[in-house]
């Protein structure tokens, strides 16, 4: 399986409950590849010194949460041209009219129209297939806003398996229900987001900030802790997030907060997040940047071994070599 994720903001705990959590877990049994989609991110405006930074210190925080490079291969997405080779003959197939009608495209598109855009934001869907694709990747463990991506990126290898030779496994996204879409603090209708930090919480983020962001999350005019998704939706999504942290049921979460108002309830919430990443936080602290190096020169040599493999057929079936 292969999932990636962009270094455009700090690691929060939307990705962590929605996605890393499946690479924790499945980096047990699974050969899994997990990479740092730094030309991903590139498609929206970056300082480059930043984005230097941030590359860096993504590696750190999955790292620090247990990413085990013994146990997977952990590699940056830029060190391997492999993608972008066969990026480029996926889009010789990829149907304009499909890229145009994407979700994300329409909302970046819209998002950054006072800055203007490129096309590479178009042409985001066609690299994440080449992605997924080298690998032979079975699963794609991912929150709900991929799914499309997954979609279209089937519906690529299936279109050149027909028309070339069979070259690609088909994938398959792989979703956690309850969490694959954790909301936005500061607005329960939007999904929570790296691009978006006034509603979204940071793993890594000082304690008070957290404390901060979890107090203010916005609510409604009620006062009872109870779950309805319709009508209590910033309440439905803290305790969705204390569930899973907690390992409690929605019932006991129920019964647990009866009568005391959401202040308590956001008190619980903070004290069970701050617990639950305690020696992740304190472990990143220990992690240098030559560690980080270390880990993706060696995630490099693994990964492009396999994408050559591939893209070596490709090349074959579609007359370059
Ligand atoms: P973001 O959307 O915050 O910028 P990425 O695009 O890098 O983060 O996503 C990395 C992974 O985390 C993807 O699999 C994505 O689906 C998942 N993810 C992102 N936000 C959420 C969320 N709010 N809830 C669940 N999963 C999420
Ligand atoms: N586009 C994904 C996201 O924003 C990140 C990504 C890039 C990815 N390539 C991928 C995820 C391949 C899964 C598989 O979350």
């Amino acid at each position: 399986m292969l999932t990636g994720i962009q270094p455009s903001g700090d690691l929060h705990l939307g990705n962590y409950l929605g996605m890393v959590r499946q690479v924790l877990s499945f980096q047990e049994t699974d050969d899994v590849y997990l990479m740092i989609a730094d030309l991903h991110a590139q498609t929206v405006p970056y300082n480059p010194l930043e984005f230097k930074n941030r590359i860096l210190d993504l590696g750190k925080s999955l790292l620090a949460l247990g990413v085990d490079p013994k146990k997977l291969v952990f590699f940056r997405q830029s060190e391997i041209p492999e993608h972008l080779y066969l990026y480029w003959i996926l889009g010789t197939l990829t149907p304009l009219g499909e890229l145009t009608r994407m979700h994300q495209y329409k909302e970046k598109k819209e998002r950054y129209e006072h800055v203007g855009i490129g096309a590479g934001i178009l042409m985001y869907p066609v690299l994440m297939a080449a992605d997924i694709l080298l690998y032979q990747s079975d699963v794609v463990p991912v929150g709900e806003d991929q799914v499309q991506h997954v979609e279209i990126t089937r519906e690529l290898a299936r279109k050149y398996n027909g028309a070339f030779g069979e070259a690609f496994k088909i994938p398959q996204e792989l979703l956690i229900k309850e969490t694959a879409r954790v909301m936005s603090l500061d607005n329960p209708e939007k999904k929570m987001s790296k691009s978006l930090p006034e509603g979204n919480l940071p793993l890594f983020e000082q304690e008070q900030e957290i404390v901060q962001k979890i107090k203010s999350a916005v609510t409604d005019s009620g006062s009872e802790v109870i779950f309805n998704e319709r009508e209590k939706q910033g309440i439905a999504n803290l305790m969705v997030i204390y569930k899973e942290l907690t390992g409690k049921t929605i019932t006991d979460i129920e019964q647990e907060f009866k009568g005391v108002g959401y202040g308590v309830f956001k008190q619980a919430v903070v004290e069970s997040f701050l617990s639950f990443f305690k020696d992740s936080r304190k472990k990143k602290e220990n992690i240098s940047d030559h560690q980080v190096l270390k880990v993706f020169e060696e995630g490099k040599e693994k990964a492009q071994s396999v994408a050559r493999e591939t893209l070596y057929i490709v090349l074959q079936q579609t007359g370059l070599k």
